[in-house]
């Protein structure tokens, strides 16, 4: 019998994953897989909406962004009963080994799939948060940054032709690394992150000073996870006396062609998990490393915290105080 495999992909969608499908499944059926594609990610696990691949599903989805696969978030998978259901599905199709494109969430959901069923797994990082720990990059991640570098250059615009003060919210959930690296690359004058202590007094200090030497706008990005969007702007307008506007980018910097860097990502990724299942590893995650692909046991990334970068961090530091 043909060894097989099915695909899915999981949680919030991001640009990388339709290049991450189509690469993942010639690559395991030029090392004799047979693979099947799962819609609606766990919830059509549990649904069996699983079908076998065909040359029309995978053709021409590798310049578009989510997933031609659709995502969902399935809290429902957390019943033993639900999962069981998931695993009859795939036996009654010869299903041996998935590859789940997503983020920690559904990589622990997959583990525990695997403890209860023995149906080994091989996860790839796809989401804009970057938060994945032992991974320096998380497919979409590059998209994302140039949707909001873009964004963040246009408001620089009005900005500058208003004198006024933005304050622009970004994604990433608990972490600050697309509000970080928007920061520096868009040359924002605040950044508050949740992994970086911020003094507003003097930052207040700083940017009057600054005003005084004739700045006449501000741009401050925020990560979502501080919860400060609003505030901020309220504390510019009353404390610095600068009219100020706040911007929450919201989902669109979730979507759009994946940019080259995610299309390759998602190839290597890709490779990486079909090798790493033919390997016989049963539970892990690709991670890319120092500049290095390899993959690494799905307890030592669901165990640890993902660190940021402490260049970046000591690069933004002046920007929060
Ligand atoms: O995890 C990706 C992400 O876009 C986060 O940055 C954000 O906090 C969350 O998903 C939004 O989730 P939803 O699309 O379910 O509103």
């Amino acid at each position: 019998m043909a060894k097989s495999l099915a695909i899915l992909t999981s949680g919030g969608d991001s640009a990388g994953m339709n290049p991450a499908v189509k690469c993942a499944a010639e690559y395991a059926s030029q090392k004799g897989y047979d693979t099947h594609l799962v819609y609606d990610g766990l919830r059509g696990l549990i649904a069996d909406n699983i079908v076998p691949t065909t040359r029309e599903q995978i053709s021409g989805i590798l310049h578009r962004g989510g997933t031609m696969l659709r995502s969902s978030r399935s809290p429902e998978f957390f019943d033993y009963d639900v999962r069981l259901q998931a695993y009859e599905n795939l036996k009654r199709r010869g299903i041996e080994k998935l590859i789940v494109i997503g983020g920690d969430g559904s990589f622990r959901a997959l583990n525990q799939f695997y403890s209860d069923f023995g149906i080994p797994f091989a996860g790839i990082p796809a989401t804009i948060d970057n938060d994945i720990a032992g991974t320096d990059y998380c497919l979409g991640v590059d998209t994302a940054l140039n949707v909001i570098r873009e964004s963040v250059d246009s408001i620089r615009d009005t900005a500058s032709s208003f004198s006024r003060a933005f304050v622009i919210e970004v994604m990433g959930r608990h972490c600050g690394y697309l509000a970080l690296t928007t920061a520096l690359a868009c040359g924002a004058e605040i950044c508050l992150v949740p992994e970086m202590p911020y003094n507003l007094d003097t930052i207040g200090a700083r940017i009057k000073h600054d005003i005084a030497n004739g700045r006449r706008y501000v741009l401050a990005v925020v990560a979502e996870g501080t919860k400060m969007g609003d505030y901020l702007t309220r504390w510019i307008n009353d404390s610095i006396g600068m009219e100020a506007r706040l911007t929450v980018l919201g989902h669109v910097q979730r979507g759009g062609s994946p940019s080259v860097h995610d299309r390759i990502m998602a190839y290597k990724f890709a490779v990486a998990a079909v090798d790493a299942l033919e390997a016989g590893q049963t539970n892990s995650v690709m991670v890319y490393r120092a500049g290095a692909y390899g993959f690494l046991p799905i307890q030592s990334v669901t165990d640890s915290k993902y660190q940021l970068d402490p260049a970046l961090l000591r690069l933004a530091g002046p920007l929060a105080s």
